[in-house]
């Protein structure tokens, strides 16, 4: 009997444990933005984005007044960022296009040859070394062109963005199978329009985030259905849009409604459009918002209506789920219009909440940085819930801090436990194909400047040629991808 014993506690060991490996077919990857680490901003015949613009003229928006002008120079040190990608072991590498670096005018009628060699180049090294290019149409970097016309609230926006997806399309297509239109629309279209504290500086809270946000969906739309018919059937890749979404819990469970009205806002808004089966805005926040814009005495509701029209050729214009996790948020109601608290998102000026975090949940650097590392596994389960048993690509996951060192503990526990928290979603059932941290290396964090520091790469920006050297993160994730395992050692010492 003693052998039965010696079984029954080994499985009921492994039960409470779980896998610490990875399924076979799960890949990892590490990501960047244009913007973010390329410099070479008015390099050749590459015209200003909105960022370039907006670093200029609001220099005290950015914590140290910095630019992305040179950033990490990856438009030269490229070579350096392929090198370090393949010395990690990645099996993806996500890099977003400058529209402005590619179709200067932001129109199809002039392509750039130095752009279009420059992303050829990329794309070919990565793929010489084995690493999959996972490319990002827009991360941000609206042509300032295409601003001046009104940018993302002018309706012909999502035309423009059809037409240089078209031109990535078909430039790259041959080579890149896995594609993510729009980084995020609830930052570019929410905080945006709610601060103004990114570029283009536009201040419209409750009116532009939303124009901005029905635009996005369909601009997203548009480049789906592009690729769906005219690239899909000689390349067959797969496209989708990454969504940064908090994890958001109530307070007490008085709070459990007014919680989930929440998440309705601030994943609904950019997911049940294109992921629900019936497609257009969450109907509940379609309601709050049009009876508080009659309260208001307006005619018609800020949010814009999609017309049926829309939400058909919106709806089911993915391939799977792009999601960016870093943080999490508790919910309570607020009386009329008090300050949300520190995340000015979706219905920052029309639901009446407040967000704040848990006592225990420690800070990292930036001012909307807390840790919470079960809130990756049940933001995961609910997705499934809401849209279904669908793909999950992690597309970012990162920690940010002030200490730029090589010895960075605090980074390594934290990609330790939320890739725990990645296995444990996979065993309850979800579908997470794969991982991406946030970041390759240290850039220009948009508003917080070159401050705070995500990269596994450490970079000496005093340095002209931005010398890139690993951190004790590096190393970790480079083990972790090798063994294909949590069952690596935290402290390790292997070159890269
Ligand atoms: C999400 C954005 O996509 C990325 O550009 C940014 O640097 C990270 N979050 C960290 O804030």
């Amino acid at each position: 009997m003693c052998w039965l014993k010696t079984v029954v506690i080994s499985f009921m060991v492994s039960a409470v444990v779980g896998s610490r490996d990875f399924p076979p077919d799960f890949k990892f990857g590490a990501a960047t933005a244009a913007y973010q680490v390329e410099g070479a901003w008015n390099i050749s015949d590459k015209s200003a984005s909105i960022w370039d613009s907006y670093v200029r003229r609001h220099p005290e928006r950015i914590h140290d007044g910095s630019t992305g002008d040179i950033a990490c120079d990856s438009y030269n040190q490229w070579k350096k960022d392929v090198e370090i990608a393949s010395n990690l072991g990645l099996d993806f590498y996500r890099f977003s296009i400058a529209w402005t670096r590619l179709m200067p005018s932001g129109f199809p009628h002039t392509i750039s040859e130095d752009g279009k060699k420059y992303y050829n180049e990329l794309i070919d090294a990565l793929l010489e070394k084995g690493i999959e290019p996972v490319v990002t149409l827009y991360h941000w970097d609206l042509p300032q062109s295409l601003q001046d016309l009104g940018g993302w609230a002018n309706p012909l926006v999502s035309d423009w963005f059809a037409d240089y997806a078209r031109v990535v399309f078909s430039l790259y297509g041959d080579r890149v199978k896995t594609w993510i239109t729009l980084n995020e629309p609830i930052i570019f279209c929410e905080i945006v329009y709610n601060t103004a504290m990114h570029a283009p500086g536009i201040l419209s809270a409750g009116v532009g985030n939303y124009i901005c946000n029905k635009h996005a969906m369909l601009a997203h739309a548009k480049a789906w259905r592009i690729y769906d018919e005219e690239f899909r059937p000689k390349y067959n890749g797969k496209v989708s849009l990454s969504n940064q979404i908090l994890w958001l819990e109530p307070e007490n469970e008085n709070d459990v409604e007014i919680t989930e009205l929440t998440r309705q806002f601030m994943v609904g808004m950019f997911a049940h459009p294109i992921y629900s089966k019936e497609g257009g805005w969450p109907p509940v926040i379609e309601k709050i918002i049009a009876e508080k814009s009659k309260k208001e005495g307006l005619p018609k509701s800020r949010l814009p209506t999609f017309t049926q029209e829309e939400i058909d050729f919106i709806k089911g214009t993915y391939d799977f789920f792009g999601f960016n996790y870093y943080t999490s948020r508790v919910v309570k109601p607020a009386k009329e219009r008090e300050p949300i608290g520190p995340w000015p998102f979706a219905g920052a000026p029309d639901l009446d909440i407040i967000l704040s975090v848990r006592p225990e949940w420690k800070p990292a650097a930036t001012s909307w940085f807390y840790i919470y590392p079960e809130g990756l596994r049940r933001q995961l389960a609910w997705l499934k819930e809401q849209y279904g048993d669908i793909e999950i690509l992690i597309t970012e996951n990162g920690y940010a801090s002030y200490d730029g060192g090589l010895d960075d503990h605090d980074r390594v526990q934290y990609y330790k436990e939320h890739l725990e928290q990645v296995l444990l979603a996979i065993e309850d059932g979800v579908k997470v194909t794969g991982y991406t941290a946030w970041t390759l290396i240290d850039n220009f964090e948009w508003s917080d400047g070159y401050r705070s520091k995500f990269g596994l790469y450490q970079i000496d920006f005093e340095d002209p040629l931005r010398k890139r050297t690993p951190r004790a993160s590096a190393h970790y994730y480079a083990s972790v991808i090798k063994n294909h395992s949590l069952d690596v050692d935290t402290k390790i010492t292997d070159e890269l």
